[in-house]
């Protein structure tokens, strides 16, 4: 049972597609639609979809006629580029728009806020949604907090604070914490983690405890979700 646990953390990404079957961020393809309009993304738009997974974005982008690329360290589509968002593989001023749902927090921020500027031409729009923290994270082993996006999460203030630092103008900031507490609600229902973890001795009474105080951290608010769109400013 305990290498079960440790098969489903050494890849978190693909267990949670697994359970969740679609996107790996609170609000699915509709949250990623709303994003992407507005963004202004439509037909012929250039799209650079940072850290893209399964690719269900690229779908949702080229469905409206957008020329969308992926990049992530370990893509499970073939059309996506292996890359890391700190080193994109990709020509200065070429993209239009940079699409990064739930990534950031899992790299180092300004890093790859300045690959994003350098890949976007001017008046580009990067297109973020990210897990933000009220106060401090939540005391949770360092592979679920990877897993659940919450390595480097920050408040609110602090995200625009880097995205603006990095030379952005912030046209608009969304809360989508109903979202969070939806996908809360869609991964309790699949897993059942006081069978799975319950047989685990103290090991596994220690994880459901960190996953009982995140998930009264995402009921009070604490631990949230938001979207924003920002422009480069050249
Ligand atoms: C929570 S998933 C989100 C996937 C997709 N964006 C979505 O919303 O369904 C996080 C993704 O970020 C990728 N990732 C992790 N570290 C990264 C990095 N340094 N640069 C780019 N992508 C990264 C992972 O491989 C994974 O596909």
């Amino acid at each position: 049972m305990a290498g079960l646990l440790e098969a489903a953390l050494a890849n978190p990404w693909r267990t949670l597609d697994t359970v969740l079957d679609g996107p790996l961020h609170p609000g699915g393809t509709e949250a990623t639609a709303q994003l992407l309009d507005r963004a202004a993304v439509g037909p012929g738009t250039r799209l650079l979809d940072v850290g893209c997974g399964a690719g269900d974005a690229l779908a949702v982008a080229r469905d409206r006629g957008a020329e969308a690329v992926g990049v992530d360290p370990a893509p499970t589509t073939d059309r996506a580029l292996q890359g890391d968002a700190t080193a994109l593989p990709v020509r200065d001023g070429t993209v239009d728009v940079v699409l990064a749902e739930c990534v950031l927090c899992l790299t180092d921020l300004d890093a790859a806020l300045a690959e994003a500027d350098r890949v976007l031409r001017d008046g580009g729009r990067l297109a973020l949604s990210d897990v933000v923290v009220d106060g401090d994270r939540p005391d949770v082993p360092e592979s679920v907090a990877d897993a659940l996006c919450l390595t480097g999460a920050r408040s609110r203030e602090r995200l625009t604070d880097r995205v603006e630092a990095a030379g952005f103008e912030v046209e608009d900031l969304l809360d989508r914490h109903a979202d969070l507490l939806a996908m809360r609600d869609r991964v309790a229902e699949r897993v059942d983690y006081e069978g799975l973890l319950g047989v685990m001795g103290d090991r596994g009474q220690s994880a459901l405890s960190a996953i009982e105080e995140l998930e009264a951290a995402v009921e009070a608010g604490e631990v949230s979700y938001v979207s924003l769109v920002a422009t480069a400013q050249g």
